[in-house]
């Protein structure tokens, strides 16, 4: 109760201070561009359609290993429609239960592919305000899911890259948005989100979020300059390695892929041009699987059927999860063994070649899979990346084969019990049943103060 009360105080001062200012005009309300652009609301609408949680942790448990002493571990669904992605920040257990502004455990940058709220807050207050303090600081700031203000000029049909993170990053690459022709701003208005990221340690940029492609954006060369900055996400509960968590590198990917070699934009399959009632042509908003609308997408341009692709898709996605799993296989057993390493008294220097290892291999098939879709963008790229990561497991083991003999193991290190997501947890004395309570509390307690001092300062 106390800590509800925190929030309802500066709640109660701003409604005061600025509903009359403010309630007017808020470019990242979404609700308002319906009466002018009906045909783009109602289909942006539909993204709620494909509401299916999709479990991730809980269909494949090594997850839960392989991000030991991550958030990823405690918590991570398959992506679903735009429409939801506030909510599923708000209730995933990465985000914690913050009950006050300075909470951990995550920074303001875990907003900020979620919300036209937030190119409304760094266009207000420049991004190193944006960045600064805990997530939670957002929370009554950030409540519209993914909408017209992120890929648009407020209330124009006017396409933009609405998060200038994003923009120095295309810069970077040679091509800023405004030079960019008609493909390539199709392409670059998804890829502000669905692209590798990650968030700076630098004094001048704490917690920003940068776009690692200053040397390139395949796998290798994000490789490289990660290896080349010292950088790391976390150190493996298990293995100690210093790990890199892949985001989801789609747009990276897909520019690999034979669509994206063509100039085929990702707005040709998912965003295809359709017809209203009345016959008039208009850009459908309903993004999601471009299966749902084959004529309006393959089959503008491709002359087989619709069984035709979906039995072609079918088989690119097994052969790309045989190799995930393979390589999944291979890297449980590379921490297992690592952690049997360091308890029978291995040393740094013994273990650091074994370690980077795991970190190049974990990285590479972190990104090959946390590229969603990669089997129907980028399908030869996805079988690449994860026979390279495969191999590097392998080279790790033959490392940690010879560690575990000169410290006197030379019995094969036994997994754990890992078969279900619950067993994998409790391995790694997880409390879930905290966390889940915890959740509880801040989604009751918390989340609908949020909304009602972002209604009050905000309209909308
Ligand atoms: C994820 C990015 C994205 C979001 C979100 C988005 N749009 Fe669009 N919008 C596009 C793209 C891409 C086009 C096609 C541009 C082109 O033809 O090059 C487009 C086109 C349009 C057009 C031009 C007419 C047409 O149908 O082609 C209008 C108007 C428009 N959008 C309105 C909206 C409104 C209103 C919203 C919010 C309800 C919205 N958009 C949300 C990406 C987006
Ligand atoms: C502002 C950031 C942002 C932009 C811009 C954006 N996306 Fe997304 N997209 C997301 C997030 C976040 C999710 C996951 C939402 C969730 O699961 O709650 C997502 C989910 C998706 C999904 C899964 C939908 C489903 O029903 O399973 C597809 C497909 C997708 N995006 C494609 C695109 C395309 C194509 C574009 C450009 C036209 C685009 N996105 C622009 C952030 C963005
Ligand atoms: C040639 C058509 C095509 C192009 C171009 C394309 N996609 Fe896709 N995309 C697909 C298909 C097909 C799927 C698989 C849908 C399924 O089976 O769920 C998919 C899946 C996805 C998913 C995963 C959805 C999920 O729920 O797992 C995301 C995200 C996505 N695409 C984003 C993008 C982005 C961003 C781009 C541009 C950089 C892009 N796509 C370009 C056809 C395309
Ligand atoms: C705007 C046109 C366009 C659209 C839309 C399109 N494609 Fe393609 N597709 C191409 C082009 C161009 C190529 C490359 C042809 C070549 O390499 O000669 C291609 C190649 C392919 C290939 C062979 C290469 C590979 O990736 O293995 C497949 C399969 C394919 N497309 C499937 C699809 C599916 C499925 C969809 C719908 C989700 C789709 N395409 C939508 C233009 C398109």
């Amino acid at each position: 109760m106390l800590t509800t009360r925190r929030w309802l105080l500066p709640l109660l001062f701003t409604s005061v201070v600025s509903t009359p200012l403010m309630a007017k005009n808020n470019p990242a309300d979404n609700a308002q561009y319906e009466k002018k652009f009906p045909n783009q609301y109602g289909t942006w609408l539909q993204t709620g359609e494909s509401k299916a949680l999709d479990d991730a942790l809980g269909n494949d448990p090594n997850l839960v290993i392989l991000w030991a002493g991550y958030g990823f571990a405690k918590d991570y669904n398959a992506p679903r429609g735009h429409l939801y992605a506030v909510t599923d920040v708000q209730t995933t257990l990465r985000t914690g239960a913050p009950m006050k502004a300075d909470e951990g455990p995550m920074p303001m940058a875990c907003w900020s592919c979620k919300s036209p709220d937030v190119p409304r807050l760094i266009e207000g207050e420049g991004e190193a305000e944006y960045f600064k303090g805990k997530w939670a600081k957002g929370g009554p700031e950030i409540t519209n899911s993914i909408g017209c203000a992120d890929c648009h000029e407020p209330g124009t049909p006017k396409l933009r890259v609405s998060r200038p993170f994003a923009e120095r990053a295309f810069e970077t690459l040679g091509t800023p948005f405004a030079k960019a022709d008609r493909t390539q701003k199709q392409n670059m208005v998804c890829g502000q989100c669905h692209v590798e990221y990650y968030f700076e340690k630098t004094a001048e940029r704490p917690n920003w979020v940068k776009f690692p492609w200053d040397l390139g954006t395949t796998v290798d060369q994000i490789e490289v300059y990660f290896d080349g900055i010292g950088f790391s996400d976390w150190t493996h509960q298990l293995s100690k390695a210093p790990m890199l968590k892949a985001q989801h590198p789609g747009y990276e990917t897909t520019m690999l892929g034979a669509h994206g070699r063509n100039g085929v934009s990702c707005t040709d399959c998912h965003m295809p041009r359709v017809q209203n009632e009345k016959g008039k042509w208009f850009t459908s908003h309903k993004v999601g699987n471009p299966l749902d609308q084959f004529s309006d997408t393959c089959e503008k341009c491709h002359t087989q059927d619709k069984e035709y692709f979906v039995e072609q898709l079918k088989s690119q996605k097994a052969r790309v999860a045989q190799l995930k799993k393979e390589a999944e296989a291979q890297l449980v057993q590379a921490h297992f063994e690592a952690a049997a390493a360091w308890e029978a008294g291995a040393t740094e220097e013994q273990m650091a070649p074994a370690l980077m290892d795991i970190r190049h291999a974990q990285w590479r098939w972190d990104f090959a899979i946390a590229s969603h879709g990669v089997f129907a963008h980028a399908p030869q790229e996805a079988l690449r990346i994860l026979g390279t990561s495969i191999n590097k497991a392998a080279d790790a083991r033959v490392k940690l084969v010879r560690i575990l003999a000169q410290n006197g193991v030379t019995a094969a290190v036994t997994i754990p019990d890992i078969s279900s997501e619950a067993k994998a947890q409790a391995v790694l004395g997880m409390d879930m049943d905290k966390m889940n309570a915890d959740k509880a509390i801040f989604l009751k307690e918390v989340v609908p103060v949020w909304e009602a001092e972002y209604k009050a300062r905000n309209g909308g």
